[in-house]
């Protein structure tokens, strides 16, 4: 059985949605760690505003145009990143949004966009990247998803469908890959404080925190920072070869109990 080599030193990546929340954290952490990075996303000026302060860091990053629901722009982002940093060694999909509303209520249209960006767009990007991963025998993807899989919310139907194909594409991608070195992987977050839902007003955004309570969703107040999240995903792509997490799920500690301080 031939043995699995060693990560190479240099593994460039790309980070799909890297211009707010947990993407820009993730590029952010990465080339910390010593990644060189692509960011992409539509708003490209922050994305290079973020590359400019990691290579004055020190560090290596890129800053392309990237719109993930679009052939044309997914193919001249990759192209563009390989140029600029060599071939891809890990893929990060962070690009997402999510419309609250009750889905007997959205719009078929509205849901279609929403499966569009989280589901389809990520196909799209991954099928990119892959062949030549597995052409080369190695590689990391890291499916960002949510833990709307595992726990369902109200008021954002089209998006837990979309999480939900999107580990279920994760999955069968992991099988089809199995033996070829490319390790696929699931990294499931829970409440994130990031720009989702951050512009949404007041009557929109509290009764989907009520319904959080009402269906035993609202533990406690506590959210993720995007860091956190970064953090979890380097964990994924630094594991050393020959081991494989497959799924992490990262979810906000509780608060300390009064008295056990
Ligand atoms: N926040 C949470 O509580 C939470 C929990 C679990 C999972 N997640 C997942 O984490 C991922 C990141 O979300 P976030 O919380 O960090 O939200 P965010 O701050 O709103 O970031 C979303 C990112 O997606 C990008 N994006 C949107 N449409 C795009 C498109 N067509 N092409 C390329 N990029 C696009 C946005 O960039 P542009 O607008 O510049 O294109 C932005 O960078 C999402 O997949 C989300 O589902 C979030």
């Amino acid at each position: 059985m031939p043995r699995i080599p060693p990560h190479p030193e240099r593994r460039p990546v790309l980070v799909t949605g890297a211009s707010s929340g947990i993407g820009a954290a993730v590029a952010v952490g990465l080339a910390e760690a010593g990644y060189p990075v692509a960011l992409g996303a539509r708003r490209t000026a922050i994305c290079e505003e973020l590359a400019a302060k990691i290579r004055a860091g020190g560090g290596e990053a890129v800053a392309l145009p990237l719109d993930v629901t679009s052939d044309e722009s997914v193919s001249f982002f990759v192209s563009g990143a390989e140029q600029a940093l060599g071939e891809i060694e890990v893929v990060v999909t962070c690009a997402g949004e999510v419309t609250p509303e009750n889905s007997y209520q959205t719009s078929t249209p509205s849901f279609e966009v929403q499966l569009q960006l989280n589901l389809v767009g990520t196909q799209r990007f991954v099928s990119a990247v892959v062949p030549a991963m597995a052409a080369r025998g190695r590689g990391d993807i890291v499916f960002v998803t949510s833990d709307v899989v595992r726990l369902p919310r109200p008021r954002m139907g089209a998006y837990v469908a979309a999480k939900n194909g999107l580990e279920g594409l994760a999955r069968a991608m992991q099988m089809e890959l199995e033996g070829t070195g490319v390790r696929a992987s699931i990294l499931r977050p829970g409440p994130t404080l990031s720009g989702m839902g951050s512009t949404w007003p007041v009557e929109v955004l509290q009764p989907v925190l009520d319904d959080w309570t009402r269906f035993g969703l609202a533990r406690h107040d506590r959210f993720l920072k995007p860091r956190d999240v970064a953090a979890a995903v380097l964990a994924v792509v630094s594991m050393p070869r020959g081991a494989h997490i497959t799924l992490l799920e990262i979810e906000p500690e509780a608060p300390l109990r009064e008295g056990e301080r």
